[in-house]
């Protein structure tokens, strides 16, 4: 993946915690990188480290509106990822998905340019099938708390698909699963941040449910290789294609290592599961294997290690 032409590159959610670690690579990668951002929620101290380098561009902005920039890529990944957040303002949320995704296929489609959406494993809901493949068509519920996220990724996708069909726009589509790593957002409710913070703060560990349901997580180096793959991928290679981590974990296994891991005398207790909250997600990646030769390589301690290294120097 080193970079034959330096190429102009939009990162949308540039500033966020997926987006500014995707700057930082493709920067490494000898790219000319714009990061587009309203700061919502993301944050300058994510890529204040990136200003110095006179390859890198800030363009604070909203992808509701619309806006033409000469770039010969954009990867999309502006929207608020935590329920926290995009619960905040379900209707900014639905705008930022369907709005946002149609402004920047306009773009794309003006000047012919590639474009990587990055969708979510919300699209398949609360799912009946395990592991979940990219062929299974989900269990959502469109009038819910989270279907502002979920309903505006699947209408995302929708777009990216009829764009792609009907002007022919070489798109590709990314469901992330759950991922983690440094500078995800100290108190958005995310479940590896939460369990840290809680840790390093000695305070209760919050578990909803009786810690039995499981999650997946792949750390945010292994996620933005696979992005970058996807979209060097062939022409012909549209996705929608998992990205994640198949490795499954409990949610008390998940609490019981943090507190290993931080030395921490936090006690476990738990809560009631808040509504549509899916027992459990794990992605199928075969697909990511045969198409973009990628599998996540991080194992979840030491991911969990930088990422704990990264909460203490945040964390008062
Ligand atoms: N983190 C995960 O586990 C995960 C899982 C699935 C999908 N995703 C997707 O990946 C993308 C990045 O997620 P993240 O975890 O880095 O979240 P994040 O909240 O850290 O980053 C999102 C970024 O988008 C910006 N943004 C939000 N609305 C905007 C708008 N209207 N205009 C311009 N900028 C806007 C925010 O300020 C922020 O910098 C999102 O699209 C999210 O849905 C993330």
């Amino acid at each position: 993946m080193t970079a034959q032409v330096r190429k102009r590159v939009l990162v949308t959610g540039g500033a966020g915690f997926i987006g500014s670690a995707l700057c930082e690579k493709l920067l490494g990668m000898g790219h000319d990188v714009i990061c587009l951002d309203n700061f919502f929620t993301g944050s300058k101290n994510n890529i204040v480290h990136l200003l110095p380098n006179p390859f890198f561009e800030i363009v604070r902005h909203d992808i509701t509106v619309p806006i033409f920039l000469e770039v010969d890529e954009i990867y999309n990944l502006a929207c608020p990822a935590s329920p926290v957040h995009y619960q905040y303002d379900p209707v900014a949320t639905v705008r930022t998905s369907v709005m946002g995704s149609i402004n920047m296929l306009e773009m794309a489609k003006r000047g012919r340019i590639r474009i990587l959406q990055a969708s979510t494993s919300e699209v398949y809901g609360d799912p009946e099938v395990h592991p979940q493949t990219e062929d299974y068509r989900g269990n959502v519920n469109p009038i819910g708390p989270r279907s502002c996220y979920d309903e505006g990724k699947r209408c995302a996708e929708t777009l990216f698909f009829d764009y792609y069909r009907q002007y022919h726009i070489p798109i590709k589509v990314a469901r992330i699963f759950n991922t983690y790593g440094p500078r995800m957002s100290e108190n958005d409710g995310r479940v590896v941040s939460n369990f840290i913070v809680q840790a390093l703060r000695n305070e209760e560990i919050t578990i909803y449910g009786d810690g039995r349901q499981t999650r997946s997580f792949c750390y945010v180096d292994d996620m933005v290789v696979g992005l970058v793959k996807l979209m060097e991928s062939d022409e012909g290679f549209t996705g929608p294609v998992n990205l994640g981590n198949p490795g499954e974990i409990s949610m008390l296994d998940l609490a019981q290592r943090i507190v290993a891991l931080t030395g921490s005398s936090s006690r476990i207790c738990f809560k009631p599961l808040p509504q549509d909250d899916p027992v459990r997600r794990r992605p199928s990646i075969a697909l990511a294997e045969e198409r973009l030769g990628w599998r996540p390589t991080v194992p979840l301690e030491e991911g969990l290690k930088h990422t704990v290294d990264y909460f203490r120097s945040v964390v008062g």
